[in-house]
């Protein structure tokens, strides 16, 4: 025969009182894991059967009388297991970083603009990286200049998508030729990610398929080149690198590129985008020192869209040790030389 357990409902005491509070600070909680509370807060000094029957007379599901007088206005339906109101799950992808996850040299070329590159500045750099012996090779954003697809207004006599696509094949290969042993990896700028916008625009139902993922259209796996999409910070040792759209619009400086990521991010960084050489350091009051870079560009210095402005040519050697601590040639290209001063 079942052992009957009796709690008076409105027994008063510490207990009672603790069975109150759980049942208001746990609305939705089912009486099981509020039982199970209340033997922990007590410490034990009420069994789990005597604990749910309490928690039950509290919620009015403990017979006709619990049901019909409740107790101090906690009452509620009854629950089967498992029933009640589920947080619901996060669709939130985890923005992770791509580490390098190398030692040594590591070359960085950005803002190349594939086909509207400068010939003289890019063979200028590649040159340089060569001589550095670097290991890897990182294409950091704009590497392809996709005006075809751009939402902004076109020239049409320069709209040849294909055209396009076959002239930063051809660039991407060439590349591989220059650096036959190297790690090379090339991170999407707001240029690439032009692709995948025309396509959420134009060919919404294809989107997703991996057959129209730009790796795919570029060749990129029968290079031996990875992409890094989705705005991911690249790691190259303890240094963080970004191509600079990741930020959004906002703080931005006419004057510094890098002192305008500084404020910004107030972590060292290496980016590009802004097509300009810069350095800025700052200590902080404990004399740990924070030092932003901004990387010149390798594509045409007067397009039509913009002939005057601030950009310059110009690439980095990121050297890193092991431990990750790293150094940064900045280099500016000039007249087709190398400038590190
Ligand atoms: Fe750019
Ligand atoms: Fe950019």
């Amino acid at each position: 025969m079942a052992k009957q357990i009796s709690v008076k409902r409105s027994k008063p005491g510490p207990i009672a009182d603790m069975a109150v509070d759980i049942v208001r600070r746990f609305p939705g909680h089912p009486a099981r894991s509020l039982a199970r509370k209340l033997v922990d807060e007590a410490n034990g000094a009420i069994g789990l059967d005597a604990a749910r029957c309490r928690i039950r007379h509290l919620l009015g599901q403990h017979g006709k009388e619990s049901r019909e007088r409740g107790d101090g206005g906690l009452r509620r339906a009854a629950r089967r297991p498992g029933e009640g109101v589920e947080m619901p799950k996060s669709q939130a992808v985890p923005w992770t970083v791509y580490d390098l996850e190398t030692v040594g040299k590591v070359g960085i070329l950005s803002d190349i603009h594939c086909p509207y590159h400068d010939d003289t500045a890019l063979r200028a750099a590649v040159e340089h990286l060569q001589e550095h012996g670097v290991s890897t090779l990182l294409l950091n954003g704009d590497f392809a200049d996709f005006y075809s697809v751009s939402r902004h207004e076109k020239n049409p006599k320069h709209r040849n998508f294909l055209a396009e696509i076959e002239q930063v094949q051809q660039l991407l290969r060439w590349l591989r030729e220059q650096f036959p042993d190297a790690k090379i990896v090339a991170k999407a700028g707001n240029h690439e990610e032009r692709w995948e916008k025309w396509l959420w625009q134009h060919a919404p139902e294809l989107s997703a398929s991996p057959i129209m993922g730009l790796d795919n259209w570029l060749g990129l796996g029968e290079l031996g080149i990875e992409l890094v999409a989705d705005k991911r910070i690249v790691m190259a040792g303890g240094l963080p690198i970004l191509h600079g759209h990741e930020k959004g619009n906002g703080i931005s400086s006419p004057v510094n590129q890098a002192r305008g990521a500084y404020m910004r991010l107030h972590h060292t960084v290496l980016e590009g985008h802004g097509h300009r050489t810069s350095t800025h350091s700052e200590p902080d009051m404990m004399g740990t020192e924070t030092v932003c870079f901004s990387t010149g560009c390798l594509c045409d210095l007067r397009p039509a869209y913009a002939p005057l402005n601030k950009w310059n040519h110009g690439a980095a050697v990121v050297t890193v040790r092991e431990g990750g601590e790293f150094d940064v040639e900045n280099f500016r290209i000039a007249s087709g030389r190398v400038r590190t001063s």
